[in-house]
């Protein structure tokens, strides 16, 4: 016999924790074939629960073949039931591992959505339509480009907020962004492999590149983002540009820059790849346009729906000129076939009904708030720091005269629970960002953010 413990915190039902310790039991032998188990009725009042409880969970094991009913004699576990062929791993001590993620940190990780505000009920009654009403083609293969519904929607909907200038047929849709990158860096490496990229930049996407073994060509970022003149004079095979709100350093391209840019594509004959990634958020001034809306002929843009909905849904697109569709076309297909169809379903008609307008309106209200919570923090406990790329995103960055943040004193900052970022970390050239850190705030509670910045300050005094 084994002894069966419920736990009332856990938020995994009573039935399923009954069963999972029945089950686990008869698999790792505690339980042998042949022996009988105790009554429903006994088993239920000696832990508290009532007996169809047990009932239950007693019936998905019969079900299931763990467990026999003889009749007159009771329940048994079944024979042949064991795993005495395997040698099953030990498992994790899973109570261990969770008490020591759970040290709560305060983690101002740039990137991070405010999933909580996830539209559920919406999302949840859509997919539920499309589910039970939608043609049996869908649950069959479908275009490596992706659901025509949510190509034409896009089309739309990306002029009209990035002025984006395609056809729905220039339009693929990803496993986010990080898929599209990908497969460009596969696809246009082939026969030029190496990269200009901005410097600082985004490790998450620079690790792409430098894993399809490219060549980085770092060209130095200011508080405006990407600064042409440092462009290499040889051809790259193409210049990975963040220009709605850099990341790191926040800036945002200004339309001289975009220009020589441009010019300069045009000259080399290479392609602009423009990560759009969270530039619905745009709080000072007018969002400015895409890149791609002015040149479509020489940018590759790529978008994701991972900060304005869910990184959990990893939807992303790109959007190409035309001549290069058919080689993407083959190199998505052989990547993965498609995207589901069913999540592109649903935020078709998500986006087509108004629903999404509604959600980035309200989600743009929230972090406008939790940005200013943290400006304000930062300026009470820091009088000498200057605040840079705070007018678009989720993230900002923090430039304090004087505090070098050196491994050893990030490490100590974490130690009194709080996680910062330094924008050396994200430099190619080290050594002229010493004195700045990146703070992203999307999913972080604004109670969060004024203890998060409270408990920095408390370090840096004491540095
Ligand atoms: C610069 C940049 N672009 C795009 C993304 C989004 O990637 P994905 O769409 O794969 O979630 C990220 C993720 O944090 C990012 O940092």
């Amino acid at each position: 016999m084994i002894f069966i413990t419920i736990d009332r915190s856990q938020s995994i039902s009573l039935t399923q924790q009954i069963y999972d310790q029945l089950r686990n039991g008869i698999l790792d032998k505690q339980l042998k074939e042949g022996e009988k188990l105790l009554s429903s009725r006994e088993l239920a009042s000696s832990i508290g629960v009532s007996r169809n409880i047990v009932l239950e969970a007693y019936e998905r094991l019969i079900a299931e073949g763990y467990l026999e009913v003889r009749p007159k004699a009771g329940t048994f576990v079944a024979e042949g039931t064991s795993l005495s062929f395997i040698e099953r791993k030990k498992k994790k001590d899973l109570s261990k591992k969770n008490s020591e993620s759970i040290k709560a940190f305060i983690d101002f990780k740039a990137g991070n959505p405010a999933i909580d505000y996830f539209p559920r009920k919406k999302w949840a009654q859509l997919s539920k339509e499309i589910c039970l009403h939608s043609s049996e083609e869908v649950f069959g293969y479908g275009e490596a480009s992706g659901a025509a519904e949510l190509r034409d929607v896009l089309v739309d909907y990306l002029k009209r907020v990035r002025g984006v200038q395609c056809r729905a047929e220039q339009i693929f849709i990803t496993s986010g962004a990080t898929q599209g990158l990908k497969l460009i860096t596969e696809m246009l490496g082939k026969d030029n492999n190496s990269i200009a990229v901005e410097d600082p930049v985004t490790d998450e996407m620079r690790n792409i590149f430098t894993f399809s073994k490219a060549e980085i060509i770092p060209v130095p970022v200011d508080e405006n983002g990407i600064d042409p003149n440092g462009l290499p004079q040889t051809a790259p095979s193409f210049i990975f540009v963040i220009p709605s709100h850099q990341f790191p350093l926040g800036g945002i391209l200004s339309i001289q820059r975009r220009l020589q840019l441009i010019e300069y594509a045009q000259k080399m004959n290479c392609y602009i790849v423009e990560d759009d990634y969270d530039s619905e958020f745009t709080y000072e001034g007018a969002p400015v346009p895409s890149i791609q809306g002015i040149a479509p002929n020489h940018v590759i843009y790529v978008g994701t729906f991972s900060k304005i909905l869910s990184p959990g849904l990893r939807i992303g697109y790109v959007i190409l000129p035309e001549e290069l569709v058919d080689s993407f076309e083959k190199i998505k297909w052989f990547s993965d076939r498609h995207t589901s169809s069913l999540e592109q379903l649903v935020l078709a008609r998500f986006i087509k009904e108004g629903y999404l307008d509604r959600h980035v309106r309200k989600m743009k209200k929230i972090y406008k708030e939790k940005r200013e919570r943290l400006v304000t923090a930062i300026q009470q406990n820091f009088q000498h720091a200057t605040i840079i790329g705070k007018s678009a995103g989720m993230h900002l960055v923090v430039d304090i005269p004087g505090i070098d943040f050196q491994p050893a004193l990030i490490h100590k900052i974490q130690e009194s629970g709080v996680k910062v970022y330094p924008i050396e970390q994200y430099s190619l050239e080290k050594g002229k960002h010493k004195e700045r850190i990146v703070m992203g705030y999307g999913g972080l509670s604004l109670e969060e953010i004024e203890a998060g910045v409270q408990l920095l300050g408390k370090t840096l005094n004491q540095n």
